[in-house]
């Protein structure tokens, strides 16, 4: 087939290169194209604005595909003109492209998509903008929300850079157009790193991760750039951190636009910061990233082509993609003076487009004579892969060693970063997935321990070194053990098996909470129909997230395949728990009586209870669905993990009198479980806004409200007794909003709803 690619950089002549090799195709146009593409195919002189002209080239050449590398047409529409005329397109259209042409449309969709993002607001005024920015008390980072080539996004250091950066934007106008509207986001920290997926608007299937060198000098020092060279896979983001940003950002963005009505076709770029609360999007880009696909290509083991189409023919998900192990590095050379006023037109030397196991991705070059000479900032991306990342850095250097123009300037310490983390990076190399699955569980295991565990994983039992509780003056050990119930079902249906592992850490935590105890240890139990190491990897990883969460060491476990036992796909999850408590803080406390205040603590979802129920009244609709008043599909609102109370309620344990955790028998059933004999707890069913998700529950079931107390948590999942005169001081201390909801009274122990 004839493909006609569009782009002129080095992410297109690295693409260019990767097309070139499919078997599919009989001729490859570039439009424009550079020297690197040339060798490769036809360069075509570049008419992309002129979409009539596109389409009339189209057809003189008798193209089957066009792929858009940048994101300028895509911007501008070409992929709709296009297509109008029968010509197929990989990339989304103008209206799905906004996910990167708009920041603030971006950063609405992620609102209204619930995908985790820097806080921010939106600003066209000037004056405005300035309030706010008086105001806010979190350090910020302000983006012009238009297209600006990646310069329009400023990391103020003070307020007064912050003022100055407002003015450039908003009145002096330093973007143009681009900032008629201005984001100020939270400026959030850790670590960064690009994640693109393939899509044909539905089926999301990543790359492999990579990592951006942004700045233009060595140690992430001076100015900003398109990116000075990247590497592939990025060690901080594992197999299964790559799952979750599937989960949390990068399928429900291609959800969320099928439903919005602008279908994403093509490539999505999550460029993401992997923060202390979990990984939190910085920028989409509705195309491949440059520098990432430079690193990332090289590393595909399937035919693009093939990829391509299936994305842009809508049958993904029976593509198998598949990927070399090992590792690929990519320095960029670039110009005197880039990221500003650029020196070019120097001859290059010592250049040469392929070498083994490596290229020369052509980025701003041009033909002259029989010389390349310099045209653009970032002029060669010198790419290797090899079996380990260190290799292939120490190959990419003497590459680069040869290759010389005048003014030329790089990074020496291009995956410096990753090197650093050699464990990980050890963990990485060249080892089958099935062991790099065992290496990662045992490590997500083990980053739970305290010096407490004297043996773990790999013995017969585990240790637990009671010297530990040596400290406290009368301990009392408190334990719990618990599964979370046919929830399993969903999370299977759905493949989503890491939130399940907080799912059975949370609710046996919350048990022992209940008493006043503090978890030391816990053992979990992981039984399915077939053990496969990636689903293993996200179970246990969850329920080690969540251990670590708690502080507590997950000290062993086991995992078994009983295939016949649970039906094809199918497992189950159970924990045990065990805590400590002082004998004279042990929960409820005996003095618990009438006008003592019962407040509640919010739930996160249905938590692990009523999922019977629960399916039976959905088992009519598909779990995609977004029902209106969720405004999140139906599989997210209900495998929610079940939260845990321990981190907001233990420090302030001495101002509550009793806790019940609402699990299964909801209101009804396990409040009387913390009452004395001659107690009822009335319940003001009206004293919290109950979440919409039980009101869709209740109405679709037809369940009375007395079902729905006995079954559910109805939008709060711990309930705290506190004496009248500390209420106040309670809500107080507790970092998040909590309601009275109800008072003891004299009574039989049971509870009334009100
Ligand atoms: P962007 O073009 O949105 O990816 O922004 C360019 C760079 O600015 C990112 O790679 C980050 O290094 C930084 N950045 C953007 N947004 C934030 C944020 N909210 N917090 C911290 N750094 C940010
Ligand atoms: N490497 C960042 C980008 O492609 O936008």
């Amino acid at each position: 087939m004839n493909i006609l690619l569009i782009g002129s950089g080095g992410r297109e002549h690295a693409i260019a290169w990767k097309v070139s090799q499919s078997p599919k195709l009989s001729k490859l146009y570039i439009l424009p194209g550079n020297p690197g593409t040339a060798s490769l195919g036809e360069n075509v002189a570049d008419i992309s604005d002129d979409h009539p002209a596109m389409v009339t080239l189209c057809r003189e050449k008798r193209i089957d595909l066009v792929i858009v590398g940048p994101e300028a047409p895509l911007a501008a529409g070409i992929v709709d003109s296009l297509s109008a005329e029968g010509v197929r397109c990989f990339g989304p259209r103008m209206a799905a492209a906004r996910i990167e042409s708009s920041k603030s449309f971006a950063k609405q969709f992620m609102a209204r998509h619930r995908i985790p993002t820097a806080r921010y607001a939106l600003f066209k005024n000037h004056a405005e903008a300035v309030r706010y920015l008086e105001q806010v008390d979190y350090p910020v980072v302000i983006k012009a929300s238009g297209l600006a080539a990646g310069k329009g996004v400023i990391l103020p250091e003070t307020k007064a850079e912050a003022l100055a950066a407002l003015e450039a934007i908003m009145v002096k106008r330093d973007f143009g157009a681009a900032g008629d509207e201005v984001v100020i986001e939270e400026r959030l920290s850790g670590p960064e790193v690009s994640l693109m997926a393939f899509t044909d608007g539905r089926t999301v299937v990543p790359m492999l991760p990579a990592q951006d060198h942004k700045r233009l000098l060595d140690g992430d020092h001076g100015p900003n750039t398109g990116g000075m060279g990247a590497y592939s896979p990025a060690p901080v983001c594992p197999p299964e951190m790559v799952a979750e940003i599937v989960e949390t950002v990068l399928q429900p963005a291609v959800e969320g636009l099928r439903v919005e009505g602008c279908p994403f076709v093509g490539v999505l770029y999550a460029g993401m910061m992997l923060t202390a609360s979990g990984p939190q999007v910085l920028e989409f880009n509705c195309r491949f990233g440059d520098p990432e696909t430079e690193a990332v290509l090289p590393l595909l083991e399937t035919d693009l082509v093939k990829i391509v189409e299936a994305c842009v023919d809508g049958h993904l998900a029976g593509v198998d993609i598949c990927w070399k192990s090992g590792a690929a590095v990519c320095v960029m050379l670039a110009s005197e003076g880039y990221p500003g006023k650029l020196v070019f037109g120097k001859p290059v030397r010592g250049s040469r487009d392929k070498f083994e196991h490596g290229i020369c991705f052509h980025a701003g070059t041009r033909q002259e004579g029989g010389k390349i000479v310099t045209t653009g900032g970032r002029v060669l991306g010198v790419t290797v892969w090899d079996d380990s990342l260190e290799a292939a850095v120490k190959r990419v250097y003497s590459v680069v060693e040869k290759i010389s123009f005048e003014g030329m300037q790089f990074r020496r310490d291009i995956a410096q970063r990753a090197l650093k983390k050699s464990a990980y990076a050890a963990s990485g190399v060249s080892i089958d997935a099935g062991s790099r699955a065992v290496e990662l569980m045992k490590a997500a295991v083990q980053a739970t321990y305290t010096p407490a565990v004297l043996a773990g994983i790999g013995s017969f039992g585990g240790l637990f070194d009671a010297a530990a509780l040596k400290g406290m003056k009368d301990p009392v050990l408190v334990a719990s053990t618990d599964g979370v119930g046919t929830k399993v079902k969903l999370a299977a249906a759905t493949g989503r098996y890491r939130p399940i592992g907080h799912d059975i850490v949370n609710h046996c935590i919350n048990d022992i909470l209940v008493q006043g105890a503090r978890p030391l240890f816990f053992l979990d139990y992981f039984a399915t129909s077939k053990l496969t190491p990636k689903i293993t990897v996200e179970v246990v990883t969850g329920i080690a997230e969540a251990c670590t969460e708690a502080g507590m060491s997950l000290l062993g476990g086991e995992t078994a395949e009983m295939p016949g036992v649970y039906a094809d796909g199918e497992f189950d999850v159970a924990g045990m728990i065990v805590g400590v408590v002082e004998r004279n803080r042990i929960r409820p406390d005996p003095g618990l009586g009438p006008g003592d205040v019962v407040i509640g603590l919010t739930s996160s979802g249905p938590h692990t209870n009523g999922f019977s129920l629960i399916r039976s009244v959905f088992a009519d609709v598909s779990l995609d669905t977004v029902f209106p008043e969720l405004g999140i599909p139906l599989a997210d609102a209900l495998l929610a993990p079940h939260r845990s109370y321990y981190n907001v309620l233990y420090p302030h344990l001495k101002l509550v009198k009793a806790l019940a955790h609402l699990t299964g028998g909801g209101f009804i059933e396990n409040i009387p479980r913390v009452l004395p004999m001659s107690v009822d707890a009335v319940i003001h069913a009206g004293s919290w806004q109950v979440p919409a998700l039980f009101q869709l529950i209740q109405q679709r079931g037809g369940i009375s409200v007395e079902e729905m107390y006995r079954v559910f948590n109805m939008g709060i999942g711990m309930v705290v007794i506190v004496d009248k005169k500390y209420v106040s001081a309670f809500q107080k201390s507790i970092p998040e909003e909590t309601w009275v909801i109800g008072e003891l009274v004299a009574g039989s122990r049971k509870v009334i709803l009100k």
